[in-house]
C-alpha cells in the first residue's frame, strides 16, 4: 500500500478576495504536495475557508448581507484563484459543511463530557450599541470609538477551556517532537511563552450567533478557532479520507503559530485524538516594503499577480526571492528581473538550445557524466524538511552547470551528439525536478524531451520589458 501524506493550508477569512500572503500559504502546499505524489505518496491536500466568527459577521453586516450569503459571494474568488495558480487541491473545506459542524459538536460534547470545559464568565468593557467588547486601548476617552458613548464593564457567561491544564504535556511534546514547532527557529519563543503559564481559555459566545452551536448549551456559539482548527481533522472523517489522521504537515503563516501549536494540540489532547506530526509556519511578505494594507492600497491580489509574469513566474519568485521561513518582500520589478534573467535566461534558453541542436544532429546514448553533478540526495533531504526554497536553489546550481556545460562543450560546432544526448537527459531531469514548482512550463518541457525524436522548442518564457 502507498506510504499517506496529508498536507493543509490555514482555512481562511473569506471576507476579501485572495491576496499574496494567502497565495504564498497555498502555492508552498501546492509544490509540497506535488513533490510527494512524484515520489509515489497517496497524497491528500486540503484547503478552504474560515467561514465564522465575527469578523465575517461583521464584514457581511457592512454589505447588508446575511454572512451565509456573503461568504457564498466570495468562495467562488478563493477557488477561481487557486485555479489560476494551478493549485491541486483534493478538498475545499468551509466551516459552514454540515460534516464538519457535526464533528466539532462532536468533539466539544466529548471535551465537556471529560471536563475539560466549564462554565464561568468572562468580563471586559462592553459596547452594548456594538455589541462588542474593547480593551481600555480602543476605547477614545473611555468612550467606544464608534458610537463615542460610555462602556459598560459586563460580564458574560461564557465555556472555558482549561488550557491551564496541558502545560505539561505540550512542554513534553515540544521537547519529544523536535520537529513539531518548525521551522526550528520559532520553537523557542513558544516554550518561553508556555513556561510562563497558560490561562484557561473561552471558547463560546453569545453576543452573536454565526457560528456552531454548542451543543450542551444553545445560548452559546463555538468560540472561531475551536471551530477552525478541527477542520483538519474533520476533512478526514469524509469517506476514503479515514486513514489520513494525523496530518503530516500543517503550512501556516508565523502569525498564526500560536493557536496552532498551543491551542490546537490542547484540543487533540482533550479530544483524545493523535496529534499532527508538523506545524510549519512561514514568514510574511511585504509589498515594496512596506506591510501589506488592503485599506492603503499596499496590497497584491492573485490576479495581479499572475498577471505581471504568468502564473509559473509567480510560483517560482515566491520560493526563490525569499527563504521559506523568513519575512521577503513584494515587488513586480525583482519578479520581472528573476523572470527574464533566470527562467527565459536559464532555464528557457538551454531548452530551446538544446531541443535545436538535436533536433538538427541527433543524439546519442553515452554514459552520462553531467547527471552525476546533479545532487539529488540533497533536494530529497530539503524536501523532507520543507526546505523548498533550498530545494530549487540546488535544481537551479544544476542549470548552471548545464549552462556552463553546453558552453565548454560547444555542440553547435562539434555536433556531438554524446553531449547532446547528456544535455537532454539532464533536461528530462530537471522537468521532473521543476514540475512540483512550475508544473504548466515543466510539463511542456517535459513533453518537448518525451521522445528521442526531438523537434526544436517554441519559446517557453517570452521575455518581459523591465
Ligand atoms: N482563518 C485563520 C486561519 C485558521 S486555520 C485553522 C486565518 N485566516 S487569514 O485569512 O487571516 O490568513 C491565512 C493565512 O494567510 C495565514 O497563514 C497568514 O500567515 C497568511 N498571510 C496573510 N497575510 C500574509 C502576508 N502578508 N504574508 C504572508 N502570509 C500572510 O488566519
Amino acid at each position: 500500500m502507498k506510504e499517506k501524506f496529508y498536507i493543509t493550508t490555514p482555512i481562511y477569512y473569506p471576507n476579501d478576495v485572495p491576496h499574496i500572503g494567502h497565495a504564498y500559504t497555498t502555492i508552498a502546499a501546492d509544490i509540497i504536495a506535488r513533490w510527494n505524489k512524484l515520489n509515489g505518496k497517496d497524497v491528500f491536500f486540503l484547503t478552504g475557508t474560515d467561514d465564522h466568527g465575527k469578523k465575517i459577521a461583521d464584514s457581511a453586516k457592512k454589505k447588508g448581507l446575511s454572512p451565509k450569503e456573503f461568504t457564498d459571494e466570495l468562495i467562488p474568488e478563493f477557488k477561481e484563484a487557486w485555479k489560476k495558480l494551478n493549485i491541486d487541491y483534493d478538498r475545499f473545506i468551509r466551516t459552514t459543511d454540515l460534516d464538519h459542524k457535526k464533528v466539532v459538536q462532536d468533539i466539544l460534547q466529548k471535551v465537556y463530557d471529560k471536563g475539560d470545559i466549564y462554565k464561568g464568565e468572562y468580563e471586559g468593557l462592553y459596547c452594548v450599541s456594538c455589541e462588542a467588547y474593547y480593551t481600555q486601548k480602543e476605547l477614545e476617552e473611555n468612550n467606544c470609538p464608534i458610537h463615542k458613548k460610555p462602556v459598560e464593564n459586563l460580564k458574560e457567561e461564557t465555556y472555558f477551556f482549561r488550557l491551564s491544564k496541558y502545560q505539561t504535556k505540550l512542554l513534553n511534546l515540544y521537547e519529544k517532537n523536535k520537529e513539531f514547532i518548525s521551522p526550528k527557529h520559532r520553537r523557542q519563543e513558544v516554550i518561553n511563552r508556555v513556561k510562563e503559564g497558560l490561562n484557561d481559555i473561552s471558547i463560546s459566545r453569545t453576543s452573536f450567533d454565526w457560528g456552531i452551536q454548542i451543543p450542551f448549551d444553545k445560548k452559546h456559539i463555538s468560540y472561531v478557532w475551536f471551530d477552525a482548527l478541527f477542520n483538519y481533522y474533520s476533512a478526514t472523517l469524509q469517506k476514503g479520507k479515514e486513514d489520513f489522521w494525523p496530518a503530516n504537515l500543517h503550512i501556516i503563516g508565523k502569525d498564526i503559530l500560536w493557536f496552532h501549536t498551543v491551542y490546537w494540540p490542547a484540543f487533540l489532547m482533550s479530544a483524545g485524538l493523535e496529534l499532527p506530526k508538523v506545524i510549519y509556519a512561514h514568514g510574511w511578505w511585504t509589498f515594496n516594503r512596506e506591510k501589506i494594507s488592503k485599506s492603503r492600497g499596499k496590497v497584491i491580489n492573485v490576479d495581479e499577480l499572475v498577471n505581471i509574469a504568468g502564473v509559473d513566474s509567480a510560483r517560482y519568485f515566491l520560493f526563490r526571492e525569499s527563504s521559506f521561513g523568513e519575512d521577503g518582500d513584494f515587488s513586480s520589478k525583482s519578479l520581472i528581473e528573476r523572470h527574464n534573467n533566470e527562467l527565459a535566461n536559464k532555464l528557457g534558453n538551454l531548452v530551446s538550445r538544446v531541443s535545436a541542436l538535436a533536433e538538427k544532429y541527433g543524439i546519442e546514448k553515452t554514459n552520462n557524466t553531467l547527471i552525476k553533478k546533479l545532487n539529488n540526495k540533497k533536494i530529497n533531504e530539503y524536501f523532507e524538511e520543507f526546505r523548498i526554497d533550498k530545494a530549487l536553489n540546488e535544481i537551479f546550481a544544476f542549470l548552471d552547470i548545464c549552462n556552463e556545460y553546453i558552453q565548454n562543450k560547444k555542440p553547435w560546432e562539434t555536433k556531438d551528439k554524446k553531449v547532446l544526448y547528456e544535455l537532454v537527459e539532464a533536461l528530462r531531469e530537471i522537468s521532473k525536478l521543476l514540475s512540483p514548482f512550475i508544473p504548466e512550463s515543466a510539463e511542456k518541457i517535459s513533453n518537448i524531451f518525451k521522445t528521442n525524436k526531438i523537434k526544436k522548442s517554441p519559446i517557453i518564457f517570452k521575455k518581459i520589458d523591465e
